[in-house]
C-alpha cells in the first residue's frame, strides 16, 4: 500500500535513560547504543532497505557536559575506527551527513577512512548524522547554491546542494525512546515522510524493530496531497 521502504531514518534516542535505569553512567548507554545500531543495520540490509540514516549527534548536543561530548567523539573516532573492517565486510557503505566544521580532526579522519574504505559496497548505504542539524544543512545548502550562482531556491534546486545529493528523502522516520519530536532531523527532507514513535529505548533495539517498522510503514496510505 505504502510502496517500498527505500530510505529509513532513525533518531536513536534513550541511551542516557537506558543507562541511568541500570544505575550505569550515561556513557554506557552510548556504548550499548552503538551495538544496537549494528543489529538494526544488519536487519535493515536483510530486509532490502537501501538507505539507513542514523542520527548520532546533533548540532545542539554540544550543550551536554564536556565529559559526555568527549566520550561520544571517542566513539566516533577510535571506537568506530576499530570497527571499519567489520563494517566493510558486512557490506555497508558509509556516508557522513552533517557539518564538518567543529568536529575534531580525529573524528573527521575516521569518517573519511570509513567512507573511502566502504565506497565500493552496494549492500546498504548508512548515513551517519554526526554534528547534524536540519536548519544548519539548509543554511549551508543555500550558501553553496548562491556561490554556484543559483537564483531560485526551490526544493529541486536546494536538494542538489544538500550534504549527500544522491540520497533520496526518507520514506519513514522512526524515533526510539518515546519523545514525540524530530529534534532538527532532516528538516527539509522530512516534508512527506511517514513518522513513527516507539517507546523502546535505543540500546534495547534489535532486528525485530525493523520488522515492526516495515509493517507499520506498509499499513500507511501515502497520498502526497492527492486522494490515494
Ligand atoms: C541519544 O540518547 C544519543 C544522543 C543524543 C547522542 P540520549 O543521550 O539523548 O538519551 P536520553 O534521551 O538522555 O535518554
Ligand atoms: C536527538 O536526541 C539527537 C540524537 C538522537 C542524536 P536528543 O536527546 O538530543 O533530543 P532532544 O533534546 O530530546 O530534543
Ligand atoms: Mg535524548
Amino acid at each position: 500500500m505504502a510502496g517500498e521502504l527505500k530510505h529509513l531514518a532513525i533518531i536513536m534516542d534513550g541511551n542516557g535513560r537506558w543507562a541511568v535505569s541500570r544505575s550505569l553512567e550515561r556513557t554506557e548507554g552510548h556504548k550499548a547504543g552503538a551495538e544496537a545500531a549494528i543489529r538494526v543495520a544488519e536487519r535493515a540490509m536483510e530486509r532490502g532497505i537501501s538507505f539507513l540514516t542514523l542520527y548520532c549527534f546533533s548540532t545542539e548536543n554540544w550543550k551536554r557536559p564536556m565529559g559526555e561530548v568527549s566520550f561520544l567523539m571517542g566513539l566516533f573516532s577510535s571506537q568506530f575506527r576499530k570497527r571499519i573492517p567489520e563494517i566493510r565486510d558486512r557490506g555497508f557503505r558509509i556516508l557522513h551527513l552533517g557539518n564538518r566544521n567543529g568536529l575534531p580532526e580525529s573524528v573527521l579522519e575516521t569518517i573519511d577512512q570509513a567512507v573511502s574504505e566502504t565506497a565500493a559496497n552496494t549492500g546498504l548505504t548508512i548515513q551517519l548524522a554526526i554534528n547534524y542539524g536540519g536548519l544548519d544543512e539548509i543554511a549551508r545548502a543555500t550558501e553553496k547554491a548562491m556561490q554556484n550562482g543559483e537564483r531560485s531556491f526551490t526544493y529541486p534546486v536546494l536538494s542538489r546542494y544538500l550534504d549527500n545529493p544522491g540520497v533520496p528523502a526518507p520514506d519513514f522516520i522512526a524515533r526510539s525512546g518515546g519523545e514525540k519530536r524530530l529534534s532538527g532531523f532532516l528538516t527539509l527532507q522530512s516534508s512527506y515522510a511517514e513518522i513513527g514513535f516507539y517507546d523502546k529505548l535505543w540500546p534495547d533495539w534489535d532486528g525485530y524493530m525493523i520488522d515492526e517498522i516495515i509493517s507499520d510503514f506498509q499499513s500507511r496510505q501515502r497520498r502526497f496531497g492527492g486522494l490515494g
